[in-house]
């Protein structure tokens, strides 16, 4: 291996390339990695200088503190290339200052800044030629931290590791979409960890949405924790609701993660002159206006298929089918979103990121 030093941070680079071994026209969603990978410990109180490194498996003890107390998070973001070869990210900083809001919360000490995005920057030059350009595909990004610290005893380690890495991905078909309005399991409650993308909130929606596959459905909406009256996320998006021509989104709040495409979606939408409002959404609202016609599109936001679209929604014992509308606002936004993503549409928002 040679060693070269970018940016302050060591670089191994890989002896060999895995690149050949991809099929770059069957990626599917988050199976490959890059030939490398960043990764950053901390340790006696402080984090230790970034390296990049040949992507490989990791060893931890057995009493490693992530296996017994979840000590974990993540990040989910996206690289592209434009069409002259420039790389691009998409708001990097607001995923940035989201792992750090993370951090505190499952009490893992924040990463600095300029080791995140100065990090992902020199990672996403190495691999570079890693990004497709394929319409719809992209270089998913997975920024990641857990407790490597050992022992069994219930309370936060002392020593973290802090890992970037990047998967070669084709465009994110969910294909039709229909969806459970949830009233027993919650994703999330009042003082949780629901704002924050901790690796356990994946898991405790597992099972879940397994019963609701089982009953013929995609996903489940999660409605609040305490009276379940009110529509709160989409699966692990969050969650659009047209009725009429006003576009709805439930507001953020300690159960609700602060999506970077749903405040982008608000943004361009309010643009567009498409009525937003963001307030509270009552499961019998939704429910009143796809039996009265004027329910016109449902849809989830976030960064893995930007926008999905929900083609009809069961609740208790009840299934409605939303009407397939040829000037919808879901096919309007996400184009408007990805060609910001993709330099195709000039940026005034300042959201697109040269590396
Ligand atoms: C629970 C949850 N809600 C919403 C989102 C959408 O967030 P973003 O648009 O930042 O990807 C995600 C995905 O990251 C998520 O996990």
């Amino acid at each position: 291996m040679s060693n070269s030093v970018t940016s302050n941070f060591e670089v191994i680079k890989a002896k060999t390339s895995r690149i050949n071994q991809v099929d770059f026209d069957n990626l599917g969603f988050g199976k490959y990695y890059t030939d490398h990978m960043l990764v950053c410990d901390y340790q006696n109180g402080s984090w230790g200088m970034p390296k990049i490194m040949p992507y490989q498996p990791i060893s931890l003890e057995p009493s490693a503190k992530i296996f017994h107390y979840g000590q974990s998070i993540f990040e989910g973001m996206k690289g592209y290339k434009d069409k002259d070869g420039n790389i691009l990210l998409f708001r990097p900083i607001d995923n940035c200052k989201r792992f750090n809001i993370s951090a505190k919360r499952l009490a893992i000490p924040e990463i600095p800044e300029e080791y995140f995005m100065e990090g992902l920057k020199t990672l996403m030059q190495i691999d570079g030629d890693w990004i497709p350009t394929d319409n719809g595909s992209s270089l998913y990004i997975r920024p990641f931290m857990f407790a490597t610290g050992e022992g069994f005893h219930a309370s936060p380690a002392d020593k973290y590791k802090f890992i970037i890495a990047l998967s070669p991905s084709g465009p994110y078909f969910s294909g039709k979409v229909k969806v459970l309005i949830e009233e027993k399991y919650s994703r999330a409650a009042n003082g949780g960890v629901g704002y924050a993308k901790a690796g356990g909130n994946y898991a405790g929606q597992f099972y879940p949405t397994q019963l609701a596959i089982d009953k013929g459905y995609n996903q489940v909406i999660w409605t609040d924790d305490t009276s379940h009256e009110y529509i709160e996320e989409a699966g692990a998006m969050n969650i659009f609701i047209r009725i009429n021509d006003t576009l709805l989104t439930a507001p953020t709040s300690d159960r609700i993660l602060d999506g970077i495409t749903r405040k982008s979606i608000i943004e361009i939408a309010k643009d567009m002159n498409i009525p937003v409002e963001v307030r509270r959404i009552k499961v019998s609202e939704v429910v009143d206006a796809a039996k009265n016609g004027t329910l016109t599109e449902m849809f989830g936001a976030g960064t893995a298929a930007v926008i999905s679209p929900i083609s009809g929604f069961g609740y208790r014992d009840q299934d409605y089918d939303l009407p397939i509308l040829k000037d919808n606002y879901a096919t309007v936004l996400k184009k408007r979103i990805t060609d910001i993503q993709t330099n195709k549409a000039n940026d005034p928002y300042g959201w697109r990121v040269q590396v």
